[in-house]
């Protein structure tokens, strides 16, 4: 049985409540299934922590993680307490850059019995997935600000668009299309009012999509994407989108799942380089924080991405049906129209794995 070093971060605001919900899962999975063992590490680093070291991480954090099988974030940024552009820069962008997990896959679709704000929708109606670029575009961090406080002051950031950086992020999302059995891939653009940045990634995109003759493929302005996901989001499969475009864009896609404490993304440098970083695509709530009502759902559908990533798809599908199970019948946060508590909702997805677990020996 296979030992699966797993590093846990859990941030700030509700990142704390949701990544315990998400290794309470992930335990239970361990002791129903026998699958796996998990030798888990938690780290302190956080806003909190920046308070007390004058810094998100230690100088070390890298290497340290860098020893890890895998990554369980939760979520950074307090933002009355420590500026975001600096929690951000050191905290979560620090991993996903320093460690070059230059894709960031995330799924929408929608789980049983969720409350999507799309008349007439429900499971099966669409199932979308964002490969969004997560290392370089318009967060490079190329920029600055010069007279601060004239009022000739000047603010620039520039977006980054390398060749290597493009069409590795496109021909992941092609091969990944391939992969999984799709059929289409939507190139997310803004080509038509940015003539440089975007005209190259769309170059880079139709010499990729020549070497997938089997693949279908279309050109979408990201204003107009954004319309689309909400108006027809069943008419796309695989989106790939630059850095800024695929946040949004992934926001939207939680609005449509029912809320933003439901999806969840993965952190992955393909070549292996570094480990993965699994977390929720939401952030740290502070308006919800502390008051044990955040939804735990996007984070263990980050730990499930995590189980898939380490190689046990079928323990990785058990999480997913469990959580199905809850969707379904309850136990929901009040995000999602329930009154659950964080732990109810936990308790209830752990309760759901167990019955399966025993259903599925006998
Ligand atoms: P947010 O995602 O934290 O919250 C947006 C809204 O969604 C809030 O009303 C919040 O209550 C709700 N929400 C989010 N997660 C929820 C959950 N699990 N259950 C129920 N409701 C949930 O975005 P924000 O308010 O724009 O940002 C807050 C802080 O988080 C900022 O510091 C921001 O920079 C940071 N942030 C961090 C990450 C990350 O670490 N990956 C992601 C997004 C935002
Ligand atoms: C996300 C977040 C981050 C991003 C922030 C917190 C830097 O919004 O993971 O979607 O913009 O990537
Ligand atoms: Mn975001």
């Amino acid at each position: 049985m296979s030992t699966h070093r797993i590093a846990l971060l859990p941030g700030d605001g509700i990142g704390v409540d949701v990544v315990r919900e998400g290794q309470l899962v992930l335990d239970t999975l361990a002791q129903t299934t026998g699958a796996m063992r998990w030798d888990m590490q938690e780290f302190p680093w956080s806003c909190d922590y920046y308070l007390q070291h004058g810094q998100y991480m230690p100088d070390d954090a890298l290497d340290t993680l860098d020893g890890f099988d895998a990554i369980l974030y939760g979520a950074c940024g307090l933002p009355d307490v420590v500026p975001d552009e600096i929690s951000q820069h050191q905290g979560v962008l620090r991993v996903r850059q320093g460690f070059e997990l230059y894709v960031n896959l995330r799924p929408a679709r929608l789980l049983p019995g969720l409350p999507t704000p799309l008349a007439g929708k429900g499971p099966g109606d669409f199932d979308l997935l964002c490969v969004r670029e997560n290392s370089e575009g318009e967060y490079a961090g190329c920029g600055g600000r010069v007279h601060q406080g004239s009022s000739y002051e000047v603010a620039l950031q520039t977006t980054v668009f390398t060749r290597e950086g493009v069409e590795r992020i496109i021909r992941y999302a092609f091969d990944l299309t391939m992969r999984l059995g799709r059929r289409h891939v939507t190139n997310v653009t803004k080509s038509n009012a940015l003539q440089f940045a975007p005209v190259f990634w769309d170059e880079v995109f139709e010499e990729v999509a020549a070497d997938y003759p089997g693949i279908t493929t279309d050109r979408n302005l990201v204003d107009a994407a954004a319309a689309r996901m909400v108006s027809s989001p069943e008419t796309f499969d695989v989106l790939v989108a630059s850095n800024l475009f695929g946040d949004i864009l992934s926001d939207i896609g939680g609005a449509l799942m029912g809320s933003l404490g439901v999806p969840a993304s993965a952190n992955i440098n393909p070549e292996g380089a570094h480990p993965p970083m699994f977390e929720p695509v939401h952030g740290s709530a502070p308006d919800i924080a502390g008051q044990g009502i955040a939804s735990p759902i996007a984070t263990i559908w980050a730990a499930a991405m995590m189980v898939e990533h380490l190689g046990h798809a079928k323990e990785a599908e058990l999480v997913m049906a469990a959580l199905g199970d809850v969707t379904a019948s309850g136990a929901l946060t009040p995000d999602l129209g329930g009154d659950a508590t964080t732990a109810d909702c936990g308790a209830a997805v752990r309760d759901a794995l167990r019955a399966r677990a025993v259903s599925a020996a006998a």
